[in-house]
């Protein structure tokens, strides 16, 4: 039988009800990390627009693993309690929620978008940044932040900090965790040669950069229940072909070497490392081809996101075998209720909220 985008996907124990997720998109409206009323709305209403899954943004293990001030954040219990009202929500609407954990490494103390997305100096409420070299983003504009290259001892805090936040994580409901290692990010840094010259076990070799990640998804996996399923988010790419940086060939020997430490699921992003990618073309679905690579190289199941707009282009998506799951970021901000209207226009009967009956048909 032909899967399509209103197809169950069984991962572990769970049955997510159609292949469509909310990408994880910061929002900068937390306080101090805790959740505010618009995570609660914005994850509500995309929860009831019937996504399958929606992943919460970013959401960071320590206060220094925020991009932003205000980045979300899970680094006490108070934290996640915060956000427990909307997983049950989410939960209760046949939404499976997931929570992306995230440390922001050597981008983190920026201002949000739209204050420019600039340097935050130390004395003016930024923080010193953690990395694997002592290499500093560049910044186009402002200061450089100041950055720290990891000890040994700091590893063990970070991986720490991550097990926390999935323990956190599961206590208030959420049933998908999946670990950030994209987008120039701390894994991510440890990942790519343009980020990580550490002479340790760390850095180096292919097997050295990604042992921490690998430790980092591990140590999730082992305390992630074992019948929920965990996602990793991966740079297929760096997009930085005239230097020694991560690539497509390293993604696909990276990918089984997350399934043996537990990923059940690879979402294949890219890029992010540094302000001098060239990113070729980013029209409609331009990341799905290193989705399908990535699926050549795992038996894990893999979702594509990048440029997925319309019902029908999700659709062919998963009836083509291209990737298991539709992943889908602007186009949630536009419009919350992507899956019901995908629903109606690919002719698929899902049921509505009953407060919404009303508007089902035109
Ligand atoms: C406002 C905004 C915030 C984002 N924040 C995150 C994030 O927290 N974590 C992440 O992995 N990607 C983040 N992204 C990237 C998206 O998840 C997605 O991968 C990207 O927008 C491409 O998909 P799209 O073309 O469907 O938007 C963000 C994107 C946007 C537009």
């Amino acid at each position: 039988m032909t899967e399509s985008l209103f197809t169950p996907l069984a991962l572990r124990d769970i049955d997510i009800p159609n292949r469509v997720m909310v990408s994880p998109m910061c929002q900068y409206s937390a306080e101090d990390g805790f959740a505010t009323e618009w995570h609660r709305v914005h994850l509500g209403s995309r929860a009831v627009g019937g996504a399958g899954i929606v992943m919460t943004e970013a959401t960071a293990v320590s206060p220094a693993g925020r991009i932003s001030p205000g980045d979300l954040g899970i680094w006490s219990d108070d934290h996640a309690d915060a956000l427990e009202e909307t997983v049950t929500f989410m939960r209760d609407r046949g939404t499976v929620p997931g929570i992306q954990l995230a440390h922001a490494g050597r981008k983190g103390s920026v201002t949000p978008p739209w204050d420019g997305g600039t340097p935050i100096p130390v004395d003016e409420g930024g923080w010193e940044v953690l990395a694997p070299s002592a290499d500093p983003y560049p910044h186009p504009e402002g200061d450089p932040v100041p950055t720290q290259a990891m000890t040994r001892d700091d590893m063990d805090r970070v991986k720490a900090q991550f097990r926390l936040a999935a323990e956190r994580a599961h206590e208030v409901g959420f049933q998908i965790a999946e670990v950030h290692l994209a987008h120039g990010y701390l894994l991510h840094e440890f990942l790519s040669p343009v980020t990580n010259d550490r002479d340790d076990e760390y850095g180096g070799s292919f097997e050295n950069r990604a042992r921490f990640p690998l430790e980092v998804v591990e140590t999730v996996r082992d305390v992630w229940p074992d019948e929920l399923p965990v996602f990793v988010r991966i740079s297929a790419t760096d997009w930085l072909p005239d230097r020694p940086s991560w690539d497509l060939d390293g993604s696909a020997q990276l990918v089984p070497l997350l399934a043996d430490a537990g990923a059940d699921l690879i979402d294949v992003s890219s890029g992010g490392i540094h302000p001098d990618q060239q990113v070729p073309e980013s029209g409609p679905g331009y990341q799905i081809p290193y989705a399908e690579r990535v699926a050549d190289a795992t038996d894990a199941a893999v979702g594509a996101v990048g440029g997925i707009t319309t019902p029908e282009q999700a659709d062919q998506l998963i009836r083509n075998g291209r990737a298991d799951l539709a992943i889908l970021g602007r186009e949630h901000l536009r419009n919350p209720y992507f899956t019901l209207e995908a629903a109606h226009e690919l002719g698929v009967d899902v049921e509505w909220p009953k407060q919404y009956e009303r508007g089902r048909f035109r």
